[in-house]
């Protein structure tokens, strides 16, 4: 099996911010689902300031990536843009990461509440590993500036239509006064968790169906999920 260097980014991984950045709206692509839309800039400026994770191949390829951001004067981190190159999925390496990322975060903001926004149920498995549980959004940031940064995914009219109360993505929280409390288990309420996904995706996406000349992409998209 391949191995992988799972490190904290500097400035000698920026050459691999396009890669990242591609491969991250690819993936999007492929999935069908909504993501706020990063620029390489972006990903090397997190490069720089030392609020990213990146798994490089033996050969120095991009294999995986996440970056965090701090919200609310520190109060609390997001853990966002996880990626892992699809050659190098299903073999821990997201786990690894996110673990990586995790044990950083906390040690160099012991006292923020650690999120996240995620449709995917490997991160959900993930993230209750390390001890997050999902909850409502308003249990998450009010920072402007995080809320700012969906208006880039499709999804967002839906977003914008609930208050900012709920969209398709769950939001996942680690809040460290909590650390000694039960884990949330993923894997006894995942069937729950998927039921209450579907849901979800009809109720929030039937009205939007409505509004006229919503955008073609977001049709097309709905169509391939749901017909
Ligand atoms: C989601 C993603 C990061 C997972 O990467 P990965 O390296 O394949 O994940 P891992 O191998 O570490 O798997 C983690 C766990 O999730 C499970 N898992 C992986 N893919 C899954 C899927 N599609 N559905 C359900 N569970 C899944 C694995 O079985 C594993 O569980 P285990 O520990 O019991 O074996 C990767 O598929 C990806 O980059 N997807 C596109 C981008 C994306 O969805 N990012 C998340 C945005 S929030």
């Amino acid at each position: 099996m391949e191995e992988f260097k799972v490190q904290v980014a500097n400035e000698g991984h920026k050459h691999l911010a396009e890669a990242i950045c591609l491969e991250m709206e690819e993936s999007a692509k492929a999935r069908g689902t909504g993501i706020a839309k990063r620029n390489p800039d972006y990903i090397r400026q997190k490069m720089e300031e030392g609020k990213a994770i990146i798994a490089t191949s033996k050969s120095g390829d991009f294999a995986g990536f996440c970056y965090l951001e701090t919200w609310g004067h520190g109060k609390y981190v997001s853990n966002s843009g996880l990626i892992v190159s699809p050659k190098f999925r299903n073999s821990g390496l997201a786990t690894k990461i996110k673990i990586k990322a995790f044990n950083y975060t906390r040690k160099k903001y012991p006292d923020a509440k650690l999120f996240g926004l995620t449709t995917s149920a490997a991160v959900m498995k993930i993230n209750s590993e390390l001890g997050y549980r999902p909850v409502h959004f308003t249990e998450l940031t009010d920072d402007e500036q995080f809320w700012k940064g969906c208006s880039s995914c499709i999804n967002y009219p839906i977003l914008q239509s609930k208050d900012r109360k709920l969209c398709l993505c769950t939001g996942m929280l680690y809040d460290p006064v909590e650390k000694n409390k039960k884990k949330w288990d993923f894997i006894k309420k995942s069937k729950i968790w998927d039921r209450l996904q579907r849901i979800k995706d009809v109720v929030l996406l039937r009205p939007l169906k409505k509004i006229e000349g919503f955008s073609l992409e977001f049709k097309r998209l709905f169509k391939l999920k749901y017909q």
